[in-house]
């Protein structure tokens, strides 16, 4: 694994540091009720000031993670290092770590602004006023400063909360799904800002989200959870273009990747997949002749062939989108149940009815091994 970002200078406060987890798990054990293992066994090494997306499915255990590093949920084994430091028995107070977590709530009684200066007079920051009044700016939210949080919508509560976390400028900081209730064009935009923010301070940070478009545009590398366990750790791209396995494959990309089945065949030099009466070549090398496999194919990866073309996947247009700068049409390939979404470059224009083909790049044809799910290299 490689170590994409490596440390950089801050603008001010403490400098980043290196977050660890080493086999961190976690069982909730409840009185009368079976037993739940949330979090199984976790190793992840993020850079100083590096930016990861934790991203998976509802429920497969994302906020435990973080919850356990903030100090806020007792951890069943395993280990946690902020720099050096296993900061297993210190207090949430004492970790240095900044949370935006949306049970985090807002006090009440304070205006918006004495909500942001709170934590930065309690620590005798001098230039507690200046950094609100910078970082409201920023984040487009000046017009809240004098209101209560019960004036707030849901969005500009989660505003603030982010703002909180992010002026203290913690070395560590943890966000749980921070634009979630922001609307589009307020949650582009404090993305955007949120990652420059980053940037200059240089946080080493997580922030969690279900939502992969968060993830790409955000991370320098993004953690795939899925069921308690990180499938895939790495760049965007890594995890975009060599999938781990066929829940990376499958959960990572939109519109979502081509899964059918193929037979392992010999092809010139190499392997292929035979499907229906097609022939897909793959790099893959690991794979048994005869056997049967999962095939992921991204629409993106596809590439038409002409009437000519001897190999590649052959069928008729079931129905065809012209998106402008692409197309996209749904195929029905002999020997696939589903159709198939190809991709085609802007001067390709099919009709429903049409017979086409169409290939990919051998490095592009991924194999999972049908039961297990595993990538076949
Ligand atoms: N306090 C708790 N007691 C028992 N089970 C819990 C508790 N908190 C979360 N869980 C369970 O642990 C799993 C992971 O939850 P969570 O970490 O909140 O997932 P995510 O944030 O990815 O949606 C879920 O199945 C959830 O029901
Ligand atoms: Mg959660």
């Amino acid at each position: 694994m490689s170590t994409a970002v490596t440390s950089r200078a801050t603008g001010s406060g403490v400098a980043p540091q290196r977050l660890v987890l080493n086999k961190l798990r976690k069982i909730y054990a409840s009185r009368g009720r079976e037993s739940f293992e949330a979090v199984k066994s976790i190793d992840l090494e993020i850079a100083p000031g590096e930016l990861i997306a934790l991203l998976g499915p509802s429920g497969c255990g994302k906020t435990t993670t973080l919850r356990m590093i903030a100090g806020l949920e007792t951890v069943t084994s395993g280990e946690i290092l902020i720099g050096e430091r296993s900061v297993g028995d210190l207090p949430p107070g004492k970790r240095n770590v900044g949370v935006g977590f949306e049970s985090y709530a807002l006090y009440p009684p304070l205006t918006v602004r004495e909500n942001l200066a709170y934590g930065l007079r309690a620590r005798k920051v001098a230039d507690a006023d200046a950094r609100v009044d910078e970082i409201a700016k920023r984040l487009d939210m000046t017009e809240l400063l004098d209101q209560r949080p019960a004036g707030l919508s849901s969005g500009q509560k989660q505003r603030v909360a982010l703002a909180r976390a992010l002026i203290r400028k913690p070395p560590v900081l943890l966000l749980d799904e921070p634009l979630g209730h922001l609307d589009a064009s307020a949650r582009q935009r404090v993305r955007r800002e949120l990652k420059l923010l980053q940037r200059e301070f240089g946080y080493t940070t997580i922030v969690v989200t279900h939502d992969q478009l968060e993830a790409l545009s955000l991370a320098d590398r993004m953690a795939v959870m899925d069921a308690g366990v990180i499938q895939q750790f790495g760049t965007p791209d890594e995890v975009f273009d060599d999938p781990a396995n066929r829940f990376v494959a499958e959960f990572v990309g939109e519109p979502a990747i081509n899964m059918f089945a193929g037979e392992v065949v010999r092809a010139d030099g190499g392997l292929a997949v035979r499907v229906g009466d097609g022939v897909l070549e793959t790099a893959a090398v690991d794979a048994r002749l005869g056997d049967t496999v999962m095939v992921g194919l991204r629409p993106q990866d596809t590439q038409v062939l002409g009437d000519d073309a001897t190999g590649g996947l052959g069928g008729a247009v079931i129905n065809f989108e012209d998106l402008l700068e692409f197309g996209q049409a749904s195929v029905r390939v002999r020997g696939v149940e589903q159709p198939l979404l190809v991709q085609t470059p802007p001067e390709v224009d099919w009709r429903p009815g049409d017979t086409v083909r169409f290939g990919a790049r051998p490095d592009r044809v991924h194999l999972f091994d049908s039961r297990s799910g595993e990538r076949i290299r």
